[in-house]
């Protein structure tokens, strides 16, 4: 295993693995990995002849400064279980100094989202997919990768980095991976070792719920079903739901009939105690 911490030792080890002919994929994360993660680390080593893996907890997609404190950080865990997988990752692991002066950590970095930024996570979050943009094209442009790897999880994520590939004109293919869940449904998640036993528990009410929704959804229209999702989840002790939006999958817009389109997706976003945690379902 190669761990980077620089980007020009990176850089060079990149260019040196191009000029043999190597496919490279790309799997960028904030560490605390998880099977989730692991899904797309998988999927990259299958579909090409390098794998790196970024690990980077980055300072300027957290709107909470207290979310960017309490954000597990666990490098060497998560080398440890990256080893398991593969022992030819290669891992690049640089410190925030490397990626950042400190000029732009007070700056918000301006992107023309084309208003996919508006609604849900970027309404709820403002600044957060300027952070995420301005890292994923730094991390694109030090990787120069052939293909990169995201998690339907954040759904929203992987069509704003689709935007900005086909915005920013990068030979880079994006590549979709599914949800990875614990057995009980709950969507993996970095955030969900913050939460306690009974959080933990009540939480796996989220994907319940939106599955038992996907069983009657289409007697009832968005509105009401968006209202019987929140109800449901808001009579749960330690759940309140922040937002749920029934949207087309393309647009992120919000729709007012299933015939709007052929690609809905229901969106969520739920405060499981002090804990966010986000989920979606296509409908
Ligand atoms: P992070 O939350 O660490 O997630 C890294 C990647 O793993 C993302 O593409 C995310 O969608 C995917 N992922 C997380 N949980 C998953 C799950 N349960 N199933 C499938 N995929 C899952 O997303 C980020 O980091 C950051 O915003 C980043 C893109 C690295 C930029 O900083």
């Amino acid at each position: 295993m190669q761990i980077f911490t620089t980007q020009q030792a990176v850089i060079s080890q990149i260019s040196l693995l191009k000029n043999e002919g190597k496919r490279i994929g790309f799997v960028p994360t904030m560490g605390a990995l998880h099977e989730g993660h692991i899904s797309l680390v998988k999927k990259c080593l299958a579909e090409n002849n390098v794998c790196v893996v970024s690990i980077f907890v980055n300072p300027t997609q957290f709107n909470n400064p207290e979310d960017l404190q309490k954000y597990p950080r666990t490098l060497e865990k998560d080398v440890d279980l990256l080893k398991n997988v593969d022992k030819n990752i290669l891992v690049f692991a640089p410190a925030a100094a490397e990626m950042y002066h400190k000029e732009d950590l007070t700056k918000i970095f301006s992107f023309d989202f084309g208003g996919l930024d508006e609604v849900m996570e970027g309404h709820f979050r403002p600044g957060h997919f300027n952070g995420v943009v301005q890292i994923v094209s730094k991390l694109f442009d030090i990787i120069t990768p052939d293909t990169a790897y995201f998690g339907e999880k954040d759904f929203q994520q992987l069509a704003i980095i689709r935007r900005m590939v086909q915005v920013m004109n990068y030979p880079i293919k994006i590549i979709a991976c599914p949800v990875v869940r614990e057995n009980n449904g709950l969507a993996m998640s970095s955030r969900n070792r913050r939460l306690s036993a009974i959080e933990h528990k009540n939480a796996t009410n989220i994907a319940r719920i939106l599955r038992e929704s996907r069983t009657f959804a289409a007697r009832k229209s968005p509105k009401e079903l968006t209202e019987w999702i929140t109800k449901q989840l808001n009579a749960i002790d330690t759940l309140a739901v922040e937002y749920f939006e029934i949207v087309n999958g393309n647009t992120l817009l919000p729709i007012n009939n299933w015939s709007d389109c052929d690609y809905i997706v229901g969106c969520i976003a739920v405060f499981c105690g002090k804990t966010r945690l986000i989920d979606n379902i296509t409908y």
